[in-house]
Parts: structure tokens; sequence; C-alpha cells
């Protein structure tokens, strides 16, 4: 299959000028006045994927943002390759902070991308990761045609909580009807580490109001008289954690799964460098929950983190001043097994019990969903780490990752498809943050990785029947 290296080759510069058109749209899904960019944006994708080969292309509306769906059936006997990916992205704030503008894509290189990284936000997550599946068509249908038939559904829904994809996914199983769900939009160890993602955490997500007095007051004339609830939201979020990091509240660890010693010490076989690792990130230590290894904390235990807390003056100079609310967004990482609704539950109670009677508590959900762990005897495995021994020229390592994707427990639950997650990010390429970047290498390996993949599944599936 060199042809597939050649093509990739000569026609690299094309893909990456069409990719950085479609990273040009600033299509931020969390906020409304990007609105007509969404819709852009869910065009773009869907001329991407005629023009790459796709036979039947459309934007199927929803309540919130165009679900784009393409499909090209070469013969109903075959097996069906569904990929999913997101073209929402998040938003690029804070601006300052960007060595160059977040929606004008420009390749630098750095120490782990000498080959050069695309610099933009979605550029990884996961325009770039979405985009190769695209090329990896064209490849396939200029150079013999695709072994298998294909399908797409790209949501814009998904750094929002994809509220609006199950609904579609229930009310479509026939048109989603598939053998395999193929998705690029997690991480590899390395660029010489190739690796497949065997695990995803699941995610429950609270907002907290903690009220006291009726109006904001004077801190002289009722300050030490009446609760503050700023001091009593810290002392409550202080009191979710016990001094060895585990989450204080009732139940929480319930339902998690036990991972056998032997799985844990394979786990840990990975190559990684807490020195590195804290270096990479300026810290002068690591934090955690006692008893686990960096690697295990951020894959096989579930934790909660304050997002986001806020109330009273935070303006320039000095207010003397109680204020009358306090604020907080709360996130809990799951692993498999541990119930996202459950979980919200259990939050809710404990965290109502926490608060004394001179305060008033809400606590609102926000989305969640369930973990997934993918087990590597299946055929979806087996295919993907053929594709990356031809092409990495080694076998991958299967690892847990620590972020969510939860529609692929909803795609298990209503579709009864497996999963593959061949994601060809970095950790470092700071997703969610300023300078996000995709390595070139990456893009254009995964283009290639990708065909061998449908190629691989295809002969697999057929010898299986
Ligand atoms: N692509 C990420 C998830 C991811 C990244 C998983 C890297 C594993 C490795 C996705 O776009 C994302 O950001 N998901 C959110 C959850 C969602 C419900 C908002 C997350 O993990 O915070
Ligand atoms: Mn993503
Ligand atoms: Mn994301």
């Amino acid at each position: 299959m060199n042809t597939i290296k050649n093509y990739i080759q000569s026609h690299q510069q094309r893909f990456l000028e069409e990719l950085f058109a479609l990273i040009r749209i600033p299509s931020i899904s969390a906020d409304s006045a990007y609105a007509s960019h969404m819709q852009q944006a869910a065009q773009t994708v869907a001329d991407a994927l005629s023009v790459a080969g796709c036979t039947h292309t459309e934007l199927c509306p929803t309540k919130g943002y165009p679900i784009v769906y393409g499909e090209k059936i070469v013969d109903p006997k075959l097996p069906t390759v569904l990929v999913y990916g997101h073209y929402d992205v998040q938003p690029p704030d804070p601006l300052d902070l960007w060595e160059t503008p977040p929606f004008e894509p420009e390749i630098r290189k750095t120490d782990l991308h000498p080959e050069g990284a695309i610099f933009a936000r979605g550029a990884c997550d996961d325009k770039g990761q979405m985009f190769m599946h695209i090329k990896a068509l064209e490849v396939m249908e200029r150079n013999g045609g695709l072994p298998c038939n294909i399908k797409f559904m790209i949501e814009g829904e998904e750094e929002v909580g994809s509220d609006n994809l199950g609904d579609f996914v229930r009310a479509n199983t026939e048109k989603l009807k598939n053998d395999v769900i193929l998705i690029s939009d997690t991480g590899m160890l390395a660029n010489d580490i190739p690796s497949i993602t065997t695990g995803l955490r699941g995610l429950s997500y609270v907002e907290v109001e903690v009220t006291g007095p009726n109006r904001d007051l004077h801190s002289g004339l009722y300050g030490g008289a009446v609760a503050n609830p700023i001091n009593i939201l810290s002392q409550m979020i202080a009191a979710l954690h016990v001094k060895n990091n585990h989450v204080t509240i009732p139940g929480f660890y319930d339902n998690v799964e036990v991972v056998s010693d032997a799985h844990r010490a394979e786990m840990n076989t990975v190559p990684f460098s807490l020195d590195e690792y804290k270096k990479a990130l300026d810290i002068a230590d690591i934090h955690g929950e006692m008893g686990y290894t960096t690697l295990e904390r951020k894959s096989i235990r579930p934790t909660l983190d304050v997002n986001g807390i806020w109330g009273g003056y935070t303006g320039e100079g000095a207010k003397t001043v109680i204020p009358s609310k306090a604020y907080a967004k709360i996130s809990m990482r799951l692993v498999p097994n541990q119930k996202s609704r459950e979980i919200t539950a259990l939050f809710t109670k404990h965290f109502t019990a926490l608060a004394p009677k001179s305060v008033a508590v809400k606590v609102t959900p926000h989305h969640g969903g369930e973990g997934y762990v993918m087990h590597p005897n299946g055929l979806e495995f087996q295919a993907a780490s053929k594709a990356y021994l031809e092409t990495f020229g080694k076998a991958p390592l299967a690892f847990r990752d620590g972020g969510s994707i939860p529609i692929v427990a909803l795609f298990e639950e209503t579709l009864q498809s497996k999963t593959v997650l061949m994601g060809f990010g970095l950790d470092s390429d700071a997703i969610h943050s300023p300078n996000e970047h995709f390595g070139v290498f990456n893009f254009l390996k995964g283009i290639e990785t990708i065909p061998h993949f449908f190629h691989h599944f295809t002969v697999m599936y057929q010898e299986n029947r």
C-alpha cells in the first residue's frame, strides 16, 4: 500500500489548505453569537464529504446545531464503518495568551513536533482529527476504491454536552446501522509510541449556588454576625476531599471498578516520566489520590474538581462587602460502572447536607455521561492494531485516557456497536487551552493509518462471518 503514502505526500499541501479553511470558521458552540459560523462549518464539512466521495450528504436539523451526515454504500453485503467526530470547538479565551490568533492557523515547529504543528483552536480537537477521515476517504477512493461502506456523523454540540445527539441516534438507528464506530478525538502516547485508547472516563457536572442574606451587606456593620456565602462555600468545597485526596461523598466509590494488580502493573509500564511531566507544567510537585500513580489517577480513578468559583466583589480596588450569593461549577470524572445520574444525586445529597442552616444551597445538574472500556480482544482493536503496525512500524500500546466522550457509551447502548478510538493528538497539544496545536506528522499519519484500518477490518470481518 505504498501508493497511499505517495498519494498523501503529493497532496499534503492541499490537504492542509482545506483543513485551514475549516479551521478559519469560528464554530464556537458555547456562544450563540457564533450561530451563523456553526451553520457555515456544518456546510463546509458536508461539501468536503461530497468532494471526497460520499454519494449522499445532508445537514440533519436538531433542536440545536445540525448534525452532518454522509455515506457511501459500496455493497450492502460489505461491513459498514461509521465515523463520528465534531465540528464545534471550545471558546478560545483567554485571547491574550495566544501567540497567533486562534482562528488564523499557522504552522510552527515545537520540541515534540519538529516537523511543525498547526496552531489554532480546533486544530486537534476535533477539526484536524475529524478531517483526517474525510481525506482518508478521498485517499481510498482515488487508490483502488473503498473496501467497505462508510457513514459519517459529525456533530456540532460535542463541547457543550451533545444534548441533541441522543435523540438523533435513537430516532435514526436504521440509518446509522454499522459494524464498527471509528473516532479520532483522543490522544496517543507519543509520536514514536503509537497507541489505541481503550478507556474513557464518564462525567457528572453540576453548578452550585449558596445564598446567605437577601442582599449584599456592609462587611463592617454585618461582618461576623451573619454567614458569608463565599466563606461557607469554600468550607463546603474543602470538605469534599480528605487529606489523602479521597472524595468524601458517601457512596462515591461504591461501584468503582476494581482493577487487578496485574492490570495496574501493566498500565504502569507505558513510557512516562514524572520529571518531564512536572517540567512541562511548571509544577514543583504532583498532587492526587494516595496509593495511585499519576497514570492511574488520570485514567482508572474518579475525581472531583472545581472548574470555576465566583461571587462578591472582584473589580478594581477594594469594596467592603458580604455578598448575598456564591457560586461554583464542579465536575466529577467517573470510571466505568459509576453511573453519572447516581453520582449527581449522591453529590447533591451530600453537598446540601454540608451546609449550615445559615445559608440555602441549590445544586443544578449540567450534562453528564458514562465512561467506556474496550476489550482489546475484539475485531476492531485487532484491525486497528494491524493498521498502526503497518504505518508506524510497531504495534500500538493500549491505554485508558482520562477525558470523556459520553456518546461512546450511548452508541453501544442504542446501536449495539463497538467503538475504536484511534486518536492522534498528544496531551501537550493544549486542547481547550490557548495555543492549541496538532502535529503535521500526526495529521498525515492519521490519514495514512485510517485506510489500513478499513482494509483490515473488512478482511477480518469477512473471515469471521
Ligand atoms: N476530545 C475531547 C475528549 C478527550 C480528549 C478524550 C483527549 C480523551 C483524550 C472532547 O472534545 C471533550 O473535550 N470532552 C469533554 C466532555 C464533554 C461532555 C464536554 C471533556 O472531556 O471534558
Ligand atoms: Mn473532542
Ligand atoms: Mn473537547
